[in-house]
C-alpha cells in the first residue's frame, strides 16, 4: 500500500511539514502516519531536528543501556534560537538550566529524581485523591455560578488549567504566589523553550521567565525552608560527593518540577474534557461507570497526548531506524504517533477504553527518565473528568465551539479552549 491510498502526505511532501503550521498542529494525524510509514527517521529541514516515528525505534532510544548513545542534554534546549538581548534578559534574573532531571545525563539524576518520586509515589497520590476532588468541587461551583449568570463557560479557563496547579501547590508546599501567576509564569516557559515566537515575543517571555527565575531563587534561598515542603526536601539532599546541592541546581530543579506537574497535565484534562463532550454518550459514562473516566484517560494518553515529542542527542554515530543518524544529531521522539503505531496498537485511530494495551503507549516516557508524575496526572485526570460530568450533566459544546484555538508547541499540543453551554 502507498501513501497515496491512504491519502497520507507523499514523502516529497515532507519537506512542506512544519511542526509549528496550523496544518499540522490542528490535525497532525496524516504526517505523523506518512513520517511512520515512509521515512521512519527524517531529517526535518524547518528545525534541523531528526525525527523518530516508530513505536519501537522511539523505545529503543529511550530504553538506551548505559554508557548511553542518547543523551537526555538537549530535553530543554530553545528550539528556537535566543537572540542576544533575550539572553541578556535572561541573564540579568541570573537564569540557568543545569542538568537537573530531565536534562540530566550525569550520575546526580538518579538521587535527584529519587526527591521527587517521593512526593508523588502511589501512597500519596491515593492520599491525593480528596484533595483533587474537594479542589475541583471548588473551581466546578465557580464554573456553575458562570453558566447560570451568562449562558457559557470555559473549562480550560477555569477548571483545567487551574486545577493541577493548585494541586500541586498543595502537595509540595508552595507558596507565596498566586495559581495565575504560577500559570503565566510556566505558559511563558513552555513558549520561549518549545515554541517559535517573533523575536518582540521572545522577549516579553523572557522577562517572565526571569522573574519566575528569581522567584523560585528567593524561594530555595529562603531558610528554614516550610517543613514537608519540596524545597525542604531538595535542601536536606546531597550529592554524590556528599555536597548539598548548590542554588541554581535547585532552582533547575524545581523550574521543571514546577512547570512539569502541572502544564501538562492541565493539558491532558482539556483534551480529555473536549474529546469526551464531543464524542456521543461519554459525558453520561464517564459520571456514572465505574473505571471509565480512568479507561478513558488513557486512551486520550495513547492518541492524544499533551507531550507530543520529547528530545535526545546522539553521542556518536549510530543506525536508527535503518538510517545512518551522525553524532550530534538532535533527535525529536514523535512520542504522540507512536500511540497509533499499527504495529502495536490495532484499530489505533479508534478510542478504545479498555483496550488490552492501553498501557503500553510511550507518553511518560520509559527508561531512567520516565515520568515520575505520571500516576498523579492520571489520577487528576480521570478525578476531574468524573467531577466535571457528575456536576455538569447537561454540559454541552456548542457547534461553533468544537474548533478551538489549539496549543501547538513542539512538545506540547492541547485545546486552549472548552467552552460548554448548559
Ligand atoms: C499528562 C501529564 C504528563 C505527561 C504526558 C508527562 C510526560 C513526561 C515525559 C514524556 C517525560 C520525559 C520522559 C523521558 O525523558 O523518558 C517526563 C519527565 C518528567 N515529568 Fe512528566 N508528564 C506529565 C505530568 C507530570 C507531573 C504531574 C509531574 C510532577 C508532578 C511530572 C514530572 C516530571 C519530571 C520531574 C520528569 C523528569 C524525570 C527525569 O528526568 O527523571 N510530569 N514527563
Amino acid at each position: 500500500m502507498t501513501p497515496q491510498d491512504l491519502d497520507l502526505p507523499s514523502p516529497a511532501a515532507m519537506s512542506r511539514l512544519d511542526l509549528f503550521g496550523d496544518e499540522f498542529v490542528r490535525d497532525p494525524y496524516p504526517w505523523l502516519d506518512a513520517l511512520r510509514a515512509d521515512a521512519p527517521v527524517h531529517q526535518d529541514p524547518g528545525t534541523g531536528l531528526w525525527l523518530v516515528s516508530r513505536y519501537d525505534d522511539i523505545r529503543r532510544v529511550l530504553l538506551d543501556p548505559a554508557p548511553a548513545v542518547f543523551h537526555p542534554d538537549n530535553a530543554q534546549d530553545a528550539v528556537t534560537p535566543l537572540p542576544v538581548g533575550v539572553l541578556r534578559v535572561l541573564a540579568r534574573a541570573g537564569f540557568r538550566l543545569p542538568p537537573a532531571l530531565a536534562n540530566n545525563g550525569t550520575d546526580s539524576h538518579h538521587g535527584l529524581r529519587r526527591v521527587v518520586t517521593r512526593f508523588f509515589n502511589a501512597q500519596r497520590v491515593a492520599a491525593a485523591v480528596p484533595v483533587i476532588e474537594r479542589i475541583a468541587d471548588e473551581l466546578l461551583d465557580a464554573a456553575q455560578r458562570r453558566l447560570e449568570a451568562t449562558g457559557s463557560c470555559d473549562l480550560f479557563e477555569v477548571y483545567a488549567q487551574i486545577l493541577p496547579c493548585r494541586v500541586l501547590m498543595e502537595l509540595l508546599g508552595i507558596d507565596g504566589v498566586d495559581p495565575a501567576t504560577l500559570i503565566r509564569w510556566s505558559d511563558a516557559s513552555l513558549e520561549l523553550f518549545w515554541g517559535r515566537p517573533a523575536p518582540e515575543r521572545q522577549l516579553e517571555l523572557a522577562a517572565l521567565v526571569g522573574e519566575f527565575s528569581q522567584w523560585l531563587t528567593a524561594t530555595v534561598s529562603a531558610a528554614p525552608a516550610r517543613p514537608g515542603s519540596f524545597v525542604e526536601a531538595l535542601s536536606r539532599h546531597r550529592l554524590p560527593d556528599g555536597r548539598p546541592l548548590d542554588v541554581g541546581t535547585a532552582v533547575g530543579v524545581c523550574f521543571f518540577v514546577f512547570i512539569a506537574g502541572q502544564s501538562t497535565t492541565g493539558q491532558l484534562i482539556s483534551t480529555t474534557l473536549h474529546r469526551a463532550l464531543t464524542e456521543p454518550r461519554l459525558w453520561s459514562r464517564a459520571a456514572d461507570e465505574q473505571g471509565f473516566p480512568e479507561a478513558w484517560v488513557e486512551e486520550v494518553l495513547r492518541r492524544e497526548p499533551p507531550v507530543t515529542t520529547w528530545r535526545r542527542v546522539a553521542a556518536e554515530p549510530v543506525t536508527l531506524g535503518g538510517v545512518d543518524v551522525p553524532a550530534g544529531a538532535q533527535l525529536l521522539l514523535m512520542l504522540m504517533g507512536s500511540g497509533s503505531d499499527p504495529e502495536v496498537f490495532d484499530a489505533p485511530d479508534h478510542m478504545c477504553p479498555h483496550r488490552a494495551n492501553a498501557r503500553h503507549h510511550l507518553s511518560f516516557g520509559v527508561g531512567r527518565h520516565r515520568c515520575p508524575g505520571a500516576s498523579l496526572a492520571r489520577t487528576e485526570a480521570a478525578v476531574a473528568l468524573r467531577v466535571a460530568a457528575r456536576r455538569l450533566p447537561h454540559a454541552r459544546i456548542t457547534p461553533a465551539d468544537e474548533r478551538p484555538p489549539i496549543l501547538g508547541l513542539l512538545s506540547f499540543r492541547a485545546p486552549l479552549q472548552v467552552r460548554v453551554a448548559p
